[in-house]
């Protein structure tokens, strides 16, 4: 196949969702993967309890480490914050502010996401 052809396969290919929404009840978290700047990468999505949903790289700023124990398996504290699983930063869920731990004051990096058809998308 010549090189143009597998470019042309490579667009052609249909957009897929992070996930549907009904697959993220209200106040939830889970893990999907999704191309982010040409590269794919482990992606956090939470729905918050107003029905916002919003996404982050699964990449603590402390250490680069995924936030979750096991895939799609977050630590929430008592008090909603999302608490990474390798030393404990907590990050607020609003922005993915940490306000605790080793990187106090760094922030998860957001991701663009939109929610259309019943479904969770890269925006
Ligand atoms: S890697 Fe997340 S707190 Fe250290």
């Amino acid at each position: 196949m010549a090189r143009e052809d597998v470019s042309e396969a490579l667009t052609a290919a249909p957009a897929r969702p992070l996930l549907a929404l009904d697959e993220l009840a209200a106040g939830a978290f889970a893990a999907a993967e999704g191309a982010v700047e040409g590269s794919v990468e482990s992606l956090i999505v939470h729905r918050d309890p107003a029905g916002a949903v919003r996404a982050w790289l699964n990449v603590c700023p402390h250490a680069g480490r995924r936030l979750d124990w096991a895939p799609g398996k977050f630590i929430l504290s008592k008090d909603g914050l999302l608490v990474c699983a390798v030393h404990g930063a907590s990050f607020e869920t609003a922005g993915g502010l940490c306000t605790a731990g080793p990187c106090r004051g760094e922030s998860l990096r957001a991701v663009a996401v939109v929610v259309r058809d019943g479904a969770v998308w890269l925006a």
